[in-house]
């Protein structure tokens, strides 16, 4: 099997092979995740939240990411095919250009392979930057969590035309600008199949439909372990007596079989 690396994400996407991605926060899910066969693993910032017992992803700091990645990265290096290391940028540590380029270097030393960064086409001046540094980048449309705050709740995003037509335009401008991956959270599934269909770069969904080229969920919660509300796109993959082994491998397959999302799991516009 090749090894996985983003021009091989892309090829996958031009020959319609779907991919797994999953979080993970520490050694040994990661190298679990990886054995399973997942692509990508994400040090999400949702550790603020499924690990610090935080009510959001603000209070997540830079040195909090750039623990687990190092963690991420070593459990994630012993598997006999590891996945790429996918690391979100924490909350204000990219508002400058040089906040930006310091803190993908101090996640990329620690180990990741690519940085995730939220936002729109305010982002483009720092993946043109970053991609001349050779930093991939994700950048992450929709319910962008760290702008809780502006968006009033975690809501799905892009529902009227106006706002999925400017949602079209910003995917398509940050891939233009050199962004490597775009991940949409909670945006309805029509709209998540056009930005699929517009751009050449693999696209991530999560509470997105079935049209995106890889899925991702949080660990925690296809573990069936989130003790709140369960958002509509999680499945629970720790039935029928599975491991966690099991779950992952479930997982990883059923979305390389485009089983999961399920019609249930999405949003309409
Ligand atoms: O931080 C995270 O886990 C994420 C996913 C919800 C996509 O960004």
């Amino acid at each position: 099997m090749n090894a996985i690396s983003i021009p091989r994400l892309t090829q996958m996407k031009a020959e319609q092979q779907k991919f797994a991605v999953l979080t993970a926060y520490d050694a040994t899910f990661a190298q679990l995740a990886a054995e399973a066969g997942v692509e990508v693993l994400l040090v999400g910032d949702s550790l603020g939240m499924v690990l610090q017992g935080q009510d959001s992803t603000l209070p997540v700091t830079l040195e909090d990411m750039v623990y687990h990645t190092r963690a991420v990265a070593k459990g994630n290096a012993r598997a006999a095919q590891p996945a790429l290391v996918m690391t979100d940028l924490p909350f204000m540590s990219y508002g400058t250009l040089e906040q930006g380029l310091a803190s993908a270097r101090a996640v990329m030393q620690a180990g990741a392979h690519l940085i995730k960064i939220e936002g729109d086409d305010w982002l483009i001046p720092l993946i043109q930057r970053l991609a001349q540094q050779g930093v991939p980048v994700c950048a992450h449309l929709g319910l962008t969590p760290q702008a809780v705050n502006k968006l009033g709740g975690y809501k799905v995003q892009g529902r009227d035309d106006a706002k999925a037509d400017a949602m079209l335009a910003h995917a398509i401008a940050l891939a233009e600008a050199g962004a490597d991956l775009l991940l949409l959270e909670c945006v309805p599934s029509t709209l998540a199949e056009r930005i699929t269909q517009a751009v050449s770069i693999p696209v991530i969904g999560i509470g997105a439909g079935s049209a995106t080229d890889a899925q991702v969920l949080v660990m925690h919660d296809m573990l069936g372990l989130n003790r709140g509300r369960v958002p509509k796109f999680v499945k629970n993959y720790m039935v029928n007596g599975n491991t966690v082994q099991d779950a992952f491998a479930q997982y990883t397959s059923e979305v390389k079989a485009g089983v999961f999302p399920a019609a249930e799991h999405g949003f309409s516009a």
